[in-house]
């Protein structure tokens, strides 16, 4: 029965993904700007758009690993007068992000594509964790995401085209053990895409909110050295999945106006379970929902058994 069921909502799925391929975006000769496009997803991402023949601008703080970034996305170029360049900037200085926001649209063109990826994880239980720290993890990824996103929403409302994308993580959806901050500051991000996404409909601007899984970057090996044991072990369940795959889907997500983009089966079933008051933005993804929720609920609830087990385990051993 249960297969059945499974085997059904598997088939509207692919259909609806297969058949209704028609009415993805497309960002040939588009300008796409991707932020922390210097590395790890972001990275990916601009590689990808380049060869879906978008106009790219990578956005990064480090000059030097900007310029090295620029010059392997360019390597896939592939249409006569297509331009990849990076800009050094810090997200998180609004007056910074004004100034050369609207210096790039004037060079390179209108922004179709705004790719949010610049952030950082910073983990330890709370009392570890230091206000310094807590003040630019809540910078960066939130102000670091609100304050670009702010300066492209205008004329992408003026155009009636565009598509805004957010990265947060998985912990946008599961508050985790020794995650209490970067949570926070994911959670914020994913109230700030849902208002936002209710405010760009009307104007053909959709929203796309990436909720990836533990990747494979430079920032998730800083962030690894910092982890407790508890999150370690509470995370590990998940895997550890490839940027090239999560950019992947990110992007074939956005250009397909899904509203949350996720990779693997985890990563999926979690989004199924936290969808709340989301949009709805495929009738696939809502029967799912309808039949899935309930029992993932029991599942979920079993999986929290499991973390809290780990914690008890950790604090006795
Ligand atoms: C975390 O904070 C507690 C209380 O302030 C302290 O005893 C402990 O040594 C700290 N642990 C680390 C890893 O900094
Ligand atoms: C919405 O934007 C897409 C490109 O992103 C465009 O092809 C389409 O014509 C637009 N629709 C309206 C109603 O403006
Ligand atoms: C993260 O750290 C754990 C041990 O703390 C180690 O086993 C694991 O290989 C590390 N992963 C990465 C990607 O560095």
């Amino acid at each position: 029965m249960f297969t059945l069921v499974f085997a059904v909502i598997a088939a509207i799925i692919l259909f609806e993904r297969t058949i209704f391929n028609r009415k993805y975006k497309s960002i040939r000769n588009k300008h796409v700007v991707v932020t922390g496009g210097s590395s790890g997803i972001g990275k990916c991402v601009a590689k990808l758009a380049v060869r879906y023949g978008a106009h790219v601008t990578i956005i990064g703080r480090d000059c030097k690993k900007l310029d090295t970034a620029v010059e392997e996305i360019q390597k896939g170029c592939y249409m006569v007068g297509q331009k990849v360049q990076g800009v050094s900037l810090d997200v998180c200085d609004y007056e910074l992000v004004k100034a050369e926001f609207s210096n790039l649209e004037e060079k390179v063109g209108p922004i179709y594509m705004l790719v949010n990826c610049a952030g950082l994880a910073i983990c330890g239980k709370l009392e570890n964790v230091s206000n310094e720290d807590i003040k630019t993890l809540l910078n960066t990824n939130f102000l670091g995401t609100v304050y670009p996103t702010k300066m492209v929403i205008t004329k992408m409302k003026e155009r009636k085209e565009g598509i805004v994308v957010i990265t947060a993580s998985q912990a946008a959806l599961v508050g985790i053990y020794g995650l209490s901050i970067y949570s926070a500051s994911k959670f914020a991000l994913r109230g700030f895409a849902e208002a936002l996404d209710m405010e760009m409909y009307p104007y053909n601007v959709s929203v796309t909110v990436a909720l990836p899984p533990d990747t494979d970057t430079p920032g998730f090996e800083m962030e690894n050295k910092t982890k407790p044991t508890e999150t370690t072990l509470i995370c590990g369940s998940g895997g550890i999945y490839k940027p090239e795959a999560v950019a992947q889907n990110l992007i074939e997500d956005a250009l397909r106006g899904s509203f949350f983009s996720t990779v693997g089966c985890e990563s999926y079933f979690t989004a199924l379970l936290c969808v709340g008051m989301t949009r709805c933005t495929s009738l696939g993804e809502l029967i799912a929902q309808v039949v899935l929720m309930g029992p993932l609920r029991v599942v979920g609830c079993i999986f929290l058994e499991y973390f809290y087990a780990i914690i008890r385990k950790c604090l006795y051993d």
